[in-house]
């Protein structure tokens, strides 16, 4: 194998998210999420776009499928709409909306592209917000019934699972900073979140290996935070460890190690007791999996006071209060380097610092990039095409990195870009382009930009280019 080229089979593939390109919000008995109630909520989303119509994914979807294998893809990792398929978010499935995921499915399968599914993207079906959300326990019992009833509908075509989508965004920006729905703003309800959704992951996690006996590859995507420290100074040390407590191991911890760290139960003491935690608990949680996915974009870098020199941010776009708990005498600061159009520094190395940490903890579990990608301000040529050099140098100096971790001993399978499509953006709406496939947000049509064929090629030989 050349300093190039990536194991034979690994994966590549792009994400999506149900919620981020479906629309057709209220067709075939889909019922409102928490997303659907929060882009209604004057002032959360910008411009007041919602995902009604996004990129019409529903109705497109065919196509879409072709874009990838004309794209070269060997994977597809998307989501299901959990408010598609089980409105109300207990009781009986809708089989319209399973049976559009059927047919996707098919069509991937008929192209040669490995399905991928996530069973959550965030979009919690609002009757189960309305009965307390991720706060309240009962909300992961719902789950495990929904990852049963998917696995049921899905699990004879469908080997590859992921229970939750960043959990981290679910707990810490739902119900901390309130940026993403349901918009609600307490710090104690924000660990009672994390430890649900965690409960969830496990929960769900048994739920599909009882459905799909030896047939299921299960795994989580995290976002974990490449924390460092601004300075060596034991104040911003501290920090660092505090911010790799909260940001990381309260999910890989009780999901790897069934165990919740110590000074992350005494960091948080004056918030919570971690009641919530039932006996039991951690055993549920801790479920042997065959996939970790890393989802990465930017390090994270933190110090001990507010009172330093670089500009302040944590990249997650404000909101009332800091997204968390019990940190509010942690900053975080701009990591130096060049951009993106969402503010966040380019930099390679966290992606590796990640894969390396991960490769040591999970004692051999594959890893996944499930996410990796850039957002750029890219507008169509007068002759109609699309260039993004930055989004390929985005990628290239990514897989690179993938490459390298390999190459380091990393037991790395695959890569998925975010995103296929230009979509919608959460809090941002449609004004930042993620996608290699641009999409005119008022036609709907769309136009694979340069950097969709220089992935294409990678996926086709398997090489980087020089
Ligand atoms: C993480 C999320 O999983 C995805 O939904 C989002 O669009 C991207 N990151 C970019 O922010």
């Amino acid at each position: 194998m050349s300093q190039s080229s990536f194991p034979a089979n690994f994966l590549f593939g792009s994400a999506t998210s149900a919620y981020q390109i479906e629309g057709a919000a209220d067709e075939d008995g889909r019922t409102p999420s928490i997303w659907d109630t929060f882009c209604r909520t004057p002032g959360k989303v910008l411009g007041g776009d919602t995902g009604d119509v996004a990129v019409d994914h529903y109705h497109r979807w065919r196509d879409d499928v072709q874009l990838m294998a004309d794209l070269n893809l060997n994977a597809y990792r998307f989501s299901i709409s959990w408010s598609r398929v089980q409105p109300t978010g207990r009781g009986p499935a809708v089989q319209r909306g399973l049976d559009f995921y059927r047919s996707l499915v098919d069509e991937l399968l008929a192209k040669g592209i490995t399905p991928w599914i996530t069973l959550y993207h965030w979009d919690l079906p609002q009757e189960l917000e309305d009965a307390g959300g991720w706060p309240e326990r009962a909300t992961a019992e719902r789950f495990a019934e929904y990852a049963s009833l998917v696995a049921g509908a899905l699990g004879d075509r469908v080997e590859r699972w992921t229970t939750l989508n960043e959990p981290w965004c679910s707990a810490y920006l739902g119900y901390g900073s309130g940026v993403h729905a349901p918009g609600r703003t307490d710090h104690a309800d924000v660990l009672r979140a994390a430890h649900h959704l965690n409960l969830a992951h496990g929960l769900g996690t048994q739920a599909l290996r009882a459905a799909l006996p030896g047939r299921a590859q299960i795994g989580v995507s995290i976002n974990p935070a490449a924390v460092r420290a601004l300075t060596d100074d034991p104040d911003d040390l501290d920090a660092r460890r505090r911010i790799d407590a909260l940001a990381n191991r309260i999910f890989d911890g009780p999901m790897l190690r069934g165990v919740y760290d110590e000074d992350l139960i005494q960091d948080t003491s004056r918030l919570t007791d971690w009641s919530f935690v039932k006996d039991g608990d951690l055993a549920d949680i801790h479920q042997p999996l065959d996939a970790l996915g890393i989802n990465y974009y930017t390090p994270t870098l933190v110090s001990a006071s507010a009172d330093r020199k670089l500009p302040r941010r944590d990249g997650h776009g404000g909101g009332e209060q800091s997204p968390w708990p019990a940190a509010e005498d942690i900053a975080f600061h701009q990591t130096p380097g060049e951009t993106t159009d969402m503010g966040w520094t380019i930099d390679p190395t966290g992606l590796h610092d990640l894969l390396m940490h991960y490769h040591r903890e999970t004692g051999g579990i594959p890893l996944y990039i499930t996410e990796n990608g850039m957002a750029c301000d890219d507008k169509p040529s007068p002759d109609g095409t699309v260039h993004d050099p930055d989004r390929i140098a985005y990628l290239h100096s990514h897989l690179e990195t993938v490459r390298r971790a390999i190459a380091d001993g990393a037991d790395v399978r695959g890569y998925f870009l975010w995103s296929l499509l230009d979509n919608f953006e959460w809090a941002y709406g449609y004004s930042k382009r993620f996608g290699t496939v641009y999409v005119d947000f008022e036609s709907l049509a769309r136009i694979p930009k340069s950097s969709a064929r220089w992935y294409a090629e990678v996926a086709r030989t398997g090489e980087l280019p020089a």
